[in-house]
This record gives structure tokens, sequence and C-alpha cells, in this order.
């Protein structure tokens, strides 16, 4: 049986599925240049949604006002685990028309982010510093988003810490949730074992359609990928469209 989490939320209390944390919180140490980039730009790009550094918990709050956040209204793109936020730069840059939402836990890899962000003087993107899970349920309505990212979630190889791994049913039934009908899921990773399981949950889920598309042309190579084709792995990108399960 599922375990259940109870929060309160304005509207009483909600029962949301348990899920472990799919992350490890890592020291806040930074380098000079990366303390120098959250100076200078973090109030820019970081959203004030959790209680970030001593915290990464989103607590329940009213979803995120678009226009408040962007100064429009646009199709959203949200990739969590944005890690140095090299697939949001180049998104953001290759397509200004979209409004862009990263959520990243590690300190040191947000400043590096913020700092590219920056320097490429990119408008549209914003970042939170917190959980994405949580962040998909508290921060964003319901059919928000266009397209939801994960790209080479820790993998957490062995047996007893697969229950950490990200895409998980909890994440499923959030995108199914916050994507509208047409949007995409966009999933990448360098375990097989991790892309069959991925395969297995969303091909058996009616709310879901998987698309032969191969490699995402806006998913640049970082160092998660670089190390996995190093070590001999097979890189597998996957893409799921939203659709109305009765069409
Ligand atoms: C292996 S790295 C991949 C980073 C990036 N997507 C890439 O392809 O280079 C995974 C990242 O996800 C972050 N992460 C893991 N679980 C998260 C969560 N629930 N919310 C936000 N970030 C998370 C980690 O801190 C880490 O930076």
């Amino acid at each position: 049986m599922t375990e259940l989490t109870t929060e309160l939320t304005e509207a009483g209390p909600v029962d949301w599925p348990r899920a472990p944390a799919s992350f490890v919180r890592r020291g806040g140490r930074m380098t000079s240049a990366q303390r120098r980039w959250l100076e200078q730009s973090g109030a820019r790009y970081l959203l004030p949604v959790s209680n970030w550094p001593r915290s990464t918990v989103i607590a329940p709050q009213p979803p995120l006002d678009q226009t408040a956040v962007f100064g429009r209204q646009a199709d959203l793109v949200v990739e969590l685990g944005s890690g140095q936020g090299e697939a949001l730069a180049q998104a953001a840059a290759r397509h200004p028309e979209v409004n862009y939402l990263g959520f990243e836990v590690f300190a040191a890899a947000l400043a590096m982010t913020v700092g590219r962000l920056a320097a490429a003087g990119a408008d549209h993107v914003r970042l939170v510093a917190g959980d994405g899970l949580q962040g998909l349920r508290h921060l964003l309505g319901e059919a928000s988003c266009q397209e939801i990212w994960v790209f080479f979630p820790d993998p957490w190889p062995k047996a007893r810490q697969r229950k950490r791994r990200l895409v998980a049913p909890p994440l499923i039934d959030l995108a199914a949730s916050r994507l509208r009908l047409g949007g995409v899921l966009r999933l990448a990773t360098d375990w097989t074992d991790y892309a069959a399981a991925m395969t297995a949950l969303l091909d058996c889920d009616q709310r879901f359609r998987r698309l032969d598309q191969g490699r995402f042309a806006d998913r640049p190579t970082t160092k998660y990928e670089a190390r996995g084709l190093r070590q001999g792995r097979l890189i597998t990108d996957l893409t799921f469209v939203r659709h109305d399960p009765a069409d």
C-alpha cells in the first residue's frame, strides 16, 4: 500500500503519496566566483519560495502567477534537477518565446546556473532552490506546463536505493496533472535499468503516449552524459506526450 503524508493546505488537509527524497543534501561550499554570481544575480533568477539555503522544502502555497513571475504569459517548460543549467540556458537562447523554470537543490549548481543565465542575459528563466517534486505539487497549477524535463536524474543504482529514484509514480502522477493535453514529458538517462523502469511505468499509463523521437535536440551534453559514455553506458532519451485516455 502506498504510504501517505498529510499536509495542511489552504483547502484543508491533503494526502500525498510519500516519496523518499531523490537527493542527499550536500554542503553549501561554493567557490568565490559562485558566491559572486549568487550575490550579483541571485535575486534576478531565484524565486523566494523556499527557506533556501536553510531548507529545500517547498511548503504548500498558492501556485505561481506566471505574469507576476515572468512579466508575461507563455508556454512554460519546467526542468527538475537542472544541475548547472546547461539545458535551460541553451533552450532559453533558442526559444525566447518560452518561459523556463528550473528546480535544483545543490547550491553550487544553482550558482553556476545563475552565472550562466546572467552572462547570456536571459530574462525568461527562473530557478527554484528546492525539491522539484514538491515544487510541481505546490507551485504549479493543473495543466500549467507545456513540457517537463528530467535529464540524468540521480540513478540510485543499488537495489536498496531504488526507492529514491525521482522518476517514479509520484512524479508521473504530478506530471500528468501539471502538463496540459498535448504537453510533453522528456526524460534522459545513462542507466539502462532506469530507462527500462521509466518505459515500463509510462507505457502502461493511459495518460501518456510514447513518441519515437530519439535524442531531444535542445538537450546539450553535460558532464553526466559524458561520464556515462566514457564508462560505456548507453544513453536513452524518452519522450511521452500527455493525452486524453478517452481519445
Ligand atoms: C545527475 S544530476 C543531472 C543534472 C542535469 N540534469 C544534467 O543532465 O546535467 C541530477 C541533479 O538533480 C538534482 N536533484 C535531485 N533530486 C532533485 C529534486 N527532487 N529536486 C530538485 N533537484 C533534484 C541534484 O541535485 C543534481 O544536481
